[in-house]
């Protein structure tokens, strides 16, 4: 941002030289001064700022200023030079030049602009040949040594692709991935209810569901959520395939570091029928300047400020929370607030689990203004959950027992390490348990008490991801469409029910008993638990690629003497 600081109106620095030119005539010059302290005041144009966070940039050197708008800070190296900014609510982070010990320092603050400008054209996080806030331009690693940085992170996450999601894509418009797409739904007539939708007529083909079959005239509001950057200005009447330019980045940068506030229920969740852009407030600059929020109070000299809301998980409610016909649908921030994670003193937030900091040590190029900066203080940007994250959320626990020539397994599936449900979230997302035993010929066990997973876990082979009818349990947040019963549903634009919550809450475990058949000799039992993104009819209609992930597989053999 160094690059537009000819709009910025920085601070005024009254340093020693100034004072001591008015200091009386025939004074002797000072000592070089062997202080290690600072003193100074903050100010806005009006007179002093009290509470403000004054801070050696980059570093935890900081203290708050008095009633008076003073402040003191010790410790620093004698005669060494340092670069102070301040901040407080309300205003630009101000500062950024070079001070020294001893000196009496003024750091004036100027106050944000009163209101949010909606009529601000998001800058591409893309280098544009016509744009120069172009994130990209500064924020991307050009040599891998370098990288990391927030561009390079954000490229590999979903958020900057949500837009482009051929799943999302796919059941908006009713296609398949090869753009088949299925036909309108039909509707009945009933004497009481008038127009009701019917089943789809699956003896002609059909490539699974779509808001488009449902709705051909309206827009819906998937954008609200997966196209915030273009919904804002038209949150039900944005059609994801029509976008084109900066809206089509998806949840892209400039819209994420704009979000000033977060609008929430005295319960502290958002509004039900409010999702995404409708519940978030923004500060878009007047023409002519930048502006970015963020999370840090040290960024300076420029038009930024740090607002708290970032490094909090209400920052992501907006989207990760959203009722549909009163069913609630997306909910991972709702199960962290009721979970122990919300903690304020013993909990994690959203962004601890899903933007670990530690990655580097700045988040700008160098040549463009960077600085080297604690790692603790830059957090990751790639938010996918990668399997590796899904494994962490799980332990599996298998304990066997023999009684009477019987096996029993007794399985614990913990949700150790989510901050909500596990799965969370989308409604389209399955963890299932498959518990096997298998004879000393190689032949499976019948069981005979114990839990089998639904039909819904997929009828027909199971070395192709479907199987309904074996021993095991499954997690998922099941949905029926009331009209036309089709479970389970993805469809959750049209009136749902959920039909069974299976999925386990953080920190909470689910427990399975399983009995098998007699058995002669050594008997092998494995157990495995496997997440997919989808249910296996709905793939199968979309064409989708989703591999199923093991989260956890544990095999042991057991004999009866
Ligand atoms: C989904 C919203 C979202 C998107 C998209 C996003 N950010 Fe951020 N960004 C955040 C949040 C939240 C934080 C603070 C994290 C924390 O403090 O725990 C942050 C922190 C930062 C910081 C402070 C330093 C650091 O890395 O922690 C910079 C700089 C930044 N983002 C730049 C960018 C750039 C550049 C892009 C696009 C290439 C981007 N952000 C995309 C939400 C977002
Ligand atoms: C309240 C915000 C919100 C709204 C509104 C919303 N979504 Fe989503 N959607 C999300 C979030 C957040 C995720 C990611 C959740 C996850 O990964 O579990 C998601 C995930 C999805 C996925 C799964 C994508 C994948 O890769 O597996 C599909 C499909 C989807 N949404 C379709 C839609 C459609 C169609 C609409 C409109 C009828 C819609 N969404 C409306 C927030 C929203
Ligand atoms: C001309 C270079 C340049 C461009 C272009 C640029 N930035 Fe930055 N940005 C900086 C510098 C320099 C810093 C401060 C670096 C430091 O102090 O370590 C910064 C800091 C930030 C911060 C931290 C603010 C805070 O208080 O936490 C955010 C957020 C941010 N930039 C977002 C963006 C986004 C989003 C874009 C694209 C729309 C963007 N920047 C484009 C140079 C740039
Ligand atoms: C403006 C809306 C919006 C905001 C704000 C937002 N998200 Fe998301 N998020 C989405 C959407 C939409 C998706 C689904 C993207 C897709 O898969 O196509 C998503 C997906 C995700 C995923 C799933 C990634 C994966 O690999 O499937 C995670 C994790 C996530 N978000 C975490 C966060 C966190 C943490 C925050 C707050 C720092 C946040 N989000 C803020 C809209 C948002
Ligand atoms: C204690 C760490 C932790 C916290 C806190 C946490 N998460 Fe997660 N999150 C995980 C893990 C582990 C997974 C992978 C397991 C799963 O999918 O549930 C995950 C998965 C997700 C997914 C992908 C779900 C899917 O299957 O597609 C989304 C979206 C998500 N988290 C959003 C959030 C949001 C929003 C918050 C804050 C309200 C949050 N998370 C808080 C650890 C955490």
């Amino acid at each position: 941002m160094r690059a537009r600081s000819t709009y910025y109106l920085v601070l005024l620095l009254t340093v020693a030289h100034l004072v001591q030119a008015c200091a009386p005539q025939g004074a002797s010059p000072p000592a070089v001064p062997s202080t290690d302290t600072l003193h100074g005041v903050v100010r806005d144009e009006n007179g002093p700022v009290p509470a403000a966070v004054v801070r050696v940039q980059t570093t935890d050197i900081a203290t708050r200023t008095d009633a008076q708008g003073r402040f003191t800070l010790g410790g620093l190296a004698p005669g060494a030079s340092v670069s102070l900014t301040a901040w407080a609510p309300g205003y630009y982070i101000g500062g950024g030049e070079e001070v020294r010990p001893g000196e009496e320092v003024t750091l004036t603050l100027e106050a944000l602009a009163a209101a949010d400008n909606p009529a601000y054209a998001w800058l591409s996080a893309f280098t544009q040949a016509d744009q120069e806030g172009n994130c990209e331009r500064c924020h991307a690693a050009t040599e891998a040594s370098e990288g990391p940085l927030p561009f390079d992170e954000w490229q590999r996450d979903p958020h900057s692709r949500s837009a482009q999601n051929p799943r999302f894509l796919t059941m908006y418009s009713g296609t398949d991935v090869q753009g088949r797409q299925s036909p309108l739904t039909r509707y009945g007539n009933q004497q009481d209810y008038g127009r009701f939708p019917m089943p789809p007529d699956l003896s002609r083909p059909y490539y699974g569901p779509g808001y488009k079959l449902d709705f051909p005239a309206s827009a819906g509001n998937c954008a609200a959520c997966h196209l915030p950057a273009a919904a804002v200005r038209a949150p039900y009447g944005t059609d994801p395939r029509a976008v084109e330019g900066v809206g089509a980045e998806g949840v892209t940068c400039d819209f994420c570091h704009k979000v000033w506030d977060v609008r929430l229920s005295p319960q502290g969740l958002p509004y039900g029928n409010m999702p995404g852009v409708l519940s978030l407030a923004f500060r878009r600059p007047p023409e002519g300047h930048q502006f970015f929020a963020g999370p840090l109070d040290d960024v300076a000299p420029g038009e930024d400020t740090y607002v708290p809301l970032y490094t909090q998980s209400q920052y992501c409610a907006a989207c990760h929370f959203g009722d549909f016909w009163n069913v609630r649908i997306y909910n991972s921030f709702g199960e962290w607030l009721e979970s122990p994670y919300s903690d304020p003193e013993s909990g994690r937030t959203c962004q601890d689990c899903h933007m670990p900091p530690g990655k580097n040590d700045h988040f700008v190029r160098f040549d463009k203004g960077g600085r080297r900066r604690n790692p603790e203080s830059i957090f990751s940007h790639d938010m996918t959950v990668t399997p590796d994250l899904l494994r962490q959320a799980v332990r599996l626990d298998v304990a066997t027992v023999w009684a009477d020539g019987r096996l029993t397994v007794i399985v614990t599936v913990t949700n150790r390490g989510a901050g909500h449900h596990v799965p969370t979230d989308s409604p389209l997302r399955q963890m299932l348990l498959l518990v096997q035993a298998t004879d000393a010929n190689g032949n499976l066990l019948p069981l005979t008490e114990g839990p089998v997973l639904p039909e819904w876990a997929g009828e027909g082979d199971p070395s192709q991801g479907y199987y309904a009818g074996l021993p095991g349990r499954l997690y998922a947040k099941t949905l029926q469409e009331i009209w036309t019963e089709v479970t389970p549903s993805g469809a959750y634009w049209n009136p749902s029910r959920i039909l069974e919550d299976t999925r386990i809450p953080a920190l909470a475990s689910d427990r399975s008993i399983y009995v098998f058949a007699p058995a002669e000799g050594a008997v092998s039992v494995k157990v495995s638990l496997l997440y997919r993104r989808a249910f296996p009819t709905l793939i199968a209609q979309k064409g989708w690629e989703v591999p199923i992930i093991i989260l956890a597989e544990r095999t042991l053999r057991v004999s009866g003497e």
